[in-house]
């Protein structure tokens, strides 16, 4: 398979178009969008191809009513470390879209997988949940070429997590994703456009 130069243009051009989205319309998104979001992440490198990733549609009240509540706790006490202005500043962030997204996934990582047969991993054992992080990734520029916007929610207490999706002694909770149709127009991350924290490239570092 051999790509043209304005395909290797569109790449760069979901890269830096995709951005972490707060903000949801209501709209439904299709159930064939879902399958291709399921496609993306079959299509991630793991470590050993050990496939680790356990993925949950979370769709009662009940259980995003419970997440909700998760996150409102530990964003509360996440905010203990920040100083007044700081806090006012954190206070005004958006960090999660869980009463509004129309698809949330809860994302789990087994750290004890058969598949694999432990290649790789002994070594390094974060490359179980770095491989679900490359899913998520491949999920989330699928996501915006489709137009679909998606936002990762990391302020969560992992325990709490594991116990309401009642997930098996060796996962580890990794991600919970809010995704839908995005209210964004701007190529600049939120974080950025706000203040808190600005683009800033990282320089490879030669040896
Ligand atoms: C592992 C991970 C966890 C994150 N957790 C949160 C989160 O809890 N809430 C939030 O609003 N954004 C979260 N983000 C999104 C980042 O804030 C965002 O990626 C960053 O500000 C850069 O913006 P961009 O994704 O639009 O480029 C997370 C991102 C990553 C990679």
């Amino acid at each position: 398979m051999q790509f043209s130069d304005a395909d290797q243009q569109v790449l760069i051009d979901i890269m830096r178009w995709r951005r972490d989205v707060r903000h949801f319309k209501r709209e439904a998104v299709p159930a064939h969008l879902i399958m291709e979001l399921q496609r993306a992440v079959q299509l991630a490198p793991s470590v050993g191809n050990s496939r680790p990733w356990r993925i949950f549609m979370a769709q009662s009240h009940a259980i995003r009513n419970a997440v909700y509540e998760n996150f409102q706790q530990s964003s509360q006490k996440a905010a203990g470390i920040y100083e007044p202005e700081r806090l006012a500043q954190y206070e005004k962030l958006k960090l999660e879209a869980i009463q509004t997204a129309p698809v949330q996934l809860a994302i789990f990582t087994d750290t004890d997988p058969t598949q694999g047969h432990g290649l790789g991993r002994q070594t390094l054992a974060s490359t179980l949940e770095q491989s679900t992080a490359m899913a998520v990734q491949n999920l989330n520029l699928v996501a915006r070429s489709h137009g679909l916007g998606v936002g990762m929610v990391s302020i969560l207490n992992p325990g709490a997590m594991e116990q309401l999706f009642e997930v098996p002694e060796s996962w580890r909770f990794s991600f919970y994703l809010c995704i839908g149709w995005p209210e964004f127009k701007s190529d600049t991350p939120l974080l950025h456009e706000l203040g808190w924290q600005e683009n800033i490239e990282q320089n490879w570092i030669d040896m």
